[in-house]
Order: structure tokens, then C-alpha cells, then sequence
């Protein structure tokens, strides 16, 4: 083990962990350092918005916090039910089930959905979750390029079994998106189902309601299946399957990481549920995040700084060399700027890169001030 350790050390891919002092916010204290914040998923600011904390306030005390044991052996709250119900209503699906995170309903969705003669189609570049998914299904697989489309003839080779697709919406790590409309209308050719994990695009994009990807491509006709996860723009934690109400009915007899895993805390779905109010009704938030998206692109491009071409608040800058890339995320640190270098297994190797976070939550001098030290920076 410790020599694991120390090779990933010597390979300068050790991860080491930060502590944060304060409220997870654009502005916080990380290791004692006043910094602003760069790295979070929260596009929306949600986690700290008044209207989810008075909702988690009031419902602490009826509801409790932990939830017993899993769903199915002590049920599971109103809060659960109501937000799944919310939810589904929201991308236009039939049904939802909660899960306790984005990488338990992925593990467990695919897993019950697929059996060994299926096949299924996913992106080079899918999140960690979705690839471990594939392997547990034990289904035939195959990785296509990133963002390309499977070609018809190949994808209808296998006439035993379903064929399903597997893609994110927004990518992660670069921030690009998928051509949902393309591959669903690929795959509803075939007869497939697609599956779109929609943890980065819920509360972002889709029809300018944030409502996501799943909404955007439920009504052409292909089966579609959505994963959306509530530790992103939800400003929570947990995750939801939505889709057919069989399906959903299907994952509760036999997704394992539903079955067989503690249930969600009623007070995060009561803070998802007041975050999808804000989501719902408040298009301001929106439109701050995505004029953040366009003064920061329009600052980094000004100042030669690598950003990749990416129109949504994940704004990586690629370096390439993991040595470079920790060095430029120690000097932003100094300068009071909390930026995370992202190395391999996370992207491929010779791809490290900063990864920039935009929120609607930050300011225009905090995004006009990182520019201005990233620019010193790649100078040097
Ligand atoms: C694309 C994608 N899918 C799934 C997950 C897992 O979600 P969770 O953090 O809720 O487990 C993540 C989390 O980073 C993600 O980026």
C-alpha cells in the first residue's frame, strides 16, 4: 500500500485532501486561507440560498435527519415522494425513484436494466460511475470517440438482446455536450433506449427552464432514461432515475443500490425541493451564471489563456503536463484563488488541466480577478 502511495507520488498524482473551514460558497476559508471559490458544482448557488435553508429549518424538526434503513424496509418520507413526483413532472418523464447519489443510481439503474445480451454503446469520456456500471452489468459493451455518434449498422448488429446508449449531457471534465438530439434519434432508429446522465445539464440547460437535457429529447420518440443528480445544481445530495413508469417499477424490485442502501435524509429532498422552486421560478440565476460564462471566456480569451471550447460553467483550461498543471493551481492558491488541477485517472494522461467552475453566485470582479492572476500566470 505504501508503496502505491509513493509511486503516485513520484508520478505527482498523489490527491491529498483539503479542509474546509466555512460554508461552501464562491468566498470561503479552505486550510485557513480566505479564497475564492473555483471548484464547485453548486452553478446556482444553491446550497447557501435562503429560501432551501428556511425549508431544511422547518422541516428538521417534523422529519428528523437520518432515514432508518433502506426504503423498502422502513418507507421512506413525503418529502421522498413529493420530490420525486416534482421532479419527474419537471423533465417531462412519467415516474422517478431516488437514490442516495448520482453514482449509486447510475451503478444500480444500469446494472437492472441491462443483462448479458444486451449491448451497450457509451462515450469515451462518460464519468467514472457509468463505467463501472457497464462493467458490473456484465452486458456486451462498446466506448465510442467522445461526442461522436455511433453508426447505425454497427449499433444494430445485435439482435438477440436491447441496445442502450450511455452519455452524459454535459461532460464533466471538459464541459462540452453531448448532440443529444442526434443520438436519440440514432437510437430510437434502432429501436434502443438512450440513457442520459444529466448531472451537470439539471438546472443548466434545456429549453432555458434549466430543466436539462433529459427534457429537451424526451418527446422525439426514443425511450429515454435520465439520471439527474442533486449534489450539482440542486445545491444537495442524491440522485433520481426518471423515466417509464415500468422502468421505475423495474428499479424498485431490482436496482441493488436502491434495495439494498440507507435512504436519503428527508431533509435533502426537502432542500432539493425548495432548490427546484428557485429553479422553476427564478430565471435570474440562470441568466447571472451564463453572463458569467461570457465574461470569463471573454477575459481568458483576451489574456491567452487556453480555455477548451466549452459554453457551460465547467471552463477547463488544458495544460497537458501534471507538473505544470499542480504548479498553476499552487500559485492561484497564493494568489487567494481555489482552482483544482485535474490529472489522470480523472482525464486521460497528457491532459491535466484547471478546472474553472462558474457559479451564479460569483461576482464580476471575482471572475475579472482571476483572469488577471491566471494571465500572470501562463505569461510566466
Ligand atoms: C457526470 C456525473 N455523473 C454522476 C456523478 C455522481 O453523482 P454523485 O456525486 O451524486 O454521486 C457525477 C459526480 O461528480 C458526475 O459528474
Amino acid at each position: 500500500m505504501q508503496s502505491q502511495i509513493e509511486d503516485a507520488r513520484a508520478r505527482l498524482l498523489l490527491r491529498e485532501l483539503d479542509c474546509r473551514q466555512s460554508m461552501q460558497a464562491s468566498e470561503t476559508i479552505i486550510n485557513h486561507q480566505q479564497v475564492v471559490n473555483f471548484t464547485s458544482n453548486d452553478y446556482l448557488g444553491l446550497a447557501s440560498d435562503s429560501c432551501v435553508i428556511d425549508r431544511v429549518s422547518r422541516e428538521l424538526p417534523v422529519y428528523g435527519f437520518g432515514s432508518g434503513s433502506a426504503a423498502l424496509l422502513s418507507g421512506r418520507s413525503s418529502l421522498h415522494e413529493e420530490l420525486e413526483v416534482r421532479l419527474a413532472a419537471f423533465v417531462g418523464a412519467e415516474s422517478a425513484l431516488l437514490f442516495s447519489s448520482g453514482y449509486m443510481a447510475n451503478l444500480g439503474a444500469i446494472q437492472a436494466l441491462t443483462a448479458s445480451k444486451d449491448m451497450i454503446f457509451h462515450d469515451k469520456l462518460n464519468h467514472a460511475s457509468l463505467i463501472d456500471a457497464v462493467i458490473a452489468s456484465g452486458a456486451k459493451h462498446k466506448r465510442y470517440p467522445h461526442c461522436s455518434i455511433p453508426k447505425i449498422p454497427e449499433m444494430d448488429k445485435n439482435t438477440d438482446g436491447v441496445t442502450f446508449l450511455l452519455s452524459e449531457s454535459v461532460f464533466s471534465m471538459d464541459g462540452d455536450v453531448a448532440d443529444l438530439d442526434v443520438l436519440s434519434k440514432r437510437v430510437s432508429s434502432i429501436n434502443g433506449v438512450f440513457y442520459i446522465d444529466d448531472a451537470h445539464g439539471f438546472g443548466v440547460i434545456g429549453q432555458g427552464k434549466g430543466a436539462g437535457g433529459i427534457i429537451e429529447y424526451r418527446a422525439k420518440g426514443s425511450m429515454i432514461i435520465g439520471m439527474v443528480a442533486f449534489g450539482k445544481s440542486l445545491g444537495s445530495l442524491g440522485a433520481a432515475i426518471v423515466g417509464p413508469k415500468e422502468v421505475i417499477n423495474l428499479l424498485v424490485q431490482k436496482a441493488r443500490t436502491f434495495i439494498y442502501d440507507t435512504a436519503l435524509p428527508p431533509v435533502c429532498c426537502a432542500a432539493a425541493l425548495a432548490a427546484l422552486d428557485v429553479i422553476a421560478n427564478k430565471s435570474e440565476l440562470r441568466n447571472k451564471l451564463y453572463a458569467n460564462i461570457e465574461y470569463f471566456r471573454f477575459l481568458a480569451k483576451a489574456s491567452n489563456v487556453p480555455v477548451m471550447n466549452s459554453e457551460t460553467p465547467i471552463q477547463p483550461i488544458l495544460i497537458g503536463d501534471e507538473f505544470v498543471a499542480l504548479q498553476v493551481a499552487e500559485q492561484l492558491l497564493v494568489d487567494g484563488f481555489y482552482v483544482k488541477a485535474i490529472r489522470f485517472p480523472t482525464v486521460p494522461k497528457g491532459t491535466a488541466r484547471i478546472r474553472v467552475t462558474l457559479t451564479a453566485a460569483h461576482s464580476r470582479e471575482h471572475i475579472a480577478l482571476l483572469c488577471e492572476k491566471l494571465k500572470a500566470v501562463f505569461e510566466r
